[in-house]
């Protein structure tokens, strides 16, 4: 009988200890790496999947110092035309809500916001956020979560958009390693970063094809899934050249691969087992990791940051806004986002309809189709991770991503002492 391997850890098994923080959490900086050659002002990456990053949540995400990954549920020219998008789109965030002066009359600031399709700007000058403009008409809760979200991010992270070397907009694109035409065109259009789309890349043959591929293009790209650190190792040893590695096999919240198939190496583990192996070869650091499934909150993302990551890559915490691919649905008065896992049925029909070249390497279904709901603008969403990262690195006694790699500790709770460190024994309203 094949032994144990050990015992994997959740980010639920642990909690950060506090340490001697070095600077107040508003002067964190968060700035992490999604790949060798691209950073960014708040380190999360929109995961590539059909019902969450489209051009629209790609431009957003850049623009709040992000990144999107186009996903590859669709024919090749399809997933060029999207990164066309983003790289044509305007590459600020007061394209998303204007900035207005003070003494700006009132039409003209009308004007003005309606010129970009917005719904409100904010009131700004050298001394801060004066307030909110929201346009008659505008749907109030929307824009007046942008507009907030906007005024937050400023007042914290002061994040700087994700622009490539002609000052367009970043983007990310998915690729399964075996179809070079696709990255070629990709590359081509101007995708900053391929972000390798299989859910088992510790395979033979997909290393090799990753192999190919890192060759053929010159942009950076990105490998996963792994979990393990034999298969970074392997990874790294088969494909010199690869700029990130995304980890974490079957932690994600639309995933069945644990179910189905019994394997997983969580998100948590997944980081830790991916910084042993780059610490034995000594490129921590300069190889990022992207924690990449289960994330829940600004809380889970600081802790695969502390355990080794640079970025974190997260589907669910995104599918219900606004920006993300799918469209809104009403459920007996109620207003959701539908989410579906890459390999659940319906996403993997809808693969092989739009892309005649794909083909089905299992027969079984690894993930779940379901609802979410809706959350507004996804710039909410980059605001709560920019300042709950500040937050919790602040706690670890860090002042930025490589501090907390140094410094960071997490400790081992009990599983009866999970239930303490959530909100507990009141009725949560
Ligand atoms: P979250 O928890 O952020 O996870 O919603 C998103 C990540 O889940 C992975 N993914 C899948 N894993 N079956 C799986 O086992 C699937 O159908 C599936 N679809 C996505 C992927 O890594 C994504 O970033």
């Amino acid at each position: 009988m094949a032994g144990v391997a050990g015992e994997f850890l959740t980010f639920d098994d642990v909690v950060i200890v506090p340490g001697l923080a070095p600077v107040e959490p508003g002067l964190v900086d968060v700035s992490g790496r999604v790949s060798v050659g691209r950073p960014l002002s708040v380190p999360l990456v929109s995961s590539p999947m059909d019902t969450v990053t489209g051009w629209r949540l790609a431009a957003l995400l850049a623009r709040a110092g992000a990144l999107g990954v186009i996903h590859r549920n669709m024919s090749v020219e399809e997933q060029v035309g999207e990164v066309r998008r983003v790289k044509g789109a305007v590459p600020s965030i007061w394209f998303e809500v204007p900035k207005i002066s003070p003494e700006e009359p009132f039409l003209m600031a009308k004007l003005r916001i309606e010129e970009v399709g917005a719904g409100a700007g904010v009131v700004l000058d050298r001394g801060g956020f004066h307030g909110v403009i929201l346009l008659p008409g505008a749907d109030a809760s929307l824009w007046a979560g942008k507009a907030e979200a906007v005024r937050l991010l400023f007042e914290t992270v002061k994040p700087m958009p994700t622009i490539d070397e002609e000052g367009r907009l970043a983007v990310g694109a998915a690729v399964s390693p075996f179809d070079i035409r696709r990255a070629r065109e990709l590359e081509r259009a101007g995708a900053d970063v391929l972000v390798v789309d299989v859910a088992h890349l510790h395979n033979a043959n997909a290393l090799s094809a990753l192999r190919r591929l890192v060759k053929d293009v010159s942009v950076d790209v990105v490998a996963g899934n792994l979990g393990t650190r034999e298969g970074v190792l392997d990874t790294l040893a088969k494909a010199e050249g690869v700029a990130g590695l995304r980890v974490g096999i079957s932690s994600g919240s639309i995933c069945s691969t644990g179910e189905v198939a019994g394997a997983a190496v969580p998100t948590l583990q997944a980081v830790l087992n991916a910084r042993s192996a780059l610490e034995e070869l000594g490129l921590h650091g300069r190889v990022p990791i992207v924690a990449d499934g289960g994330v829940r909150n600004p809380g889970d993302a600081a802790k695969a940051l502390i355990a080794g990551a640079s970025a974190v890559m997260g589907g669910r915490i995104f599918a219900g806004t606004e920006e993300a691919a799918a469209p809104k649905v009403r459920v007996g008065g109620r207003v959701y986002k539908p989410y579906r896992g890459m390999a659940s049925r319906g996403a993997m029909e809808a693969r092989y309809a739009a892309d005649r070249y794909s083909k089905p390497s299992k027969a079984i279904e690894e993930g779940v189709e379901g609802l979410v709901p809706y959350r507004g603008s996804a710039l909410a969403v980059v605001a709560e991770y920019a300042s709950g990262l500040q937050a919790a690195l602040g706690y670890a006694g860090a002042s930025s991503v490589p501090e907390a790699w140094a410094r960071g500790r997490l400790a081992r709770v009990t599983p009866v002492g999970v239930r303490e460190v959530r909100p507990h024994d009141v009725v949560l309203g």
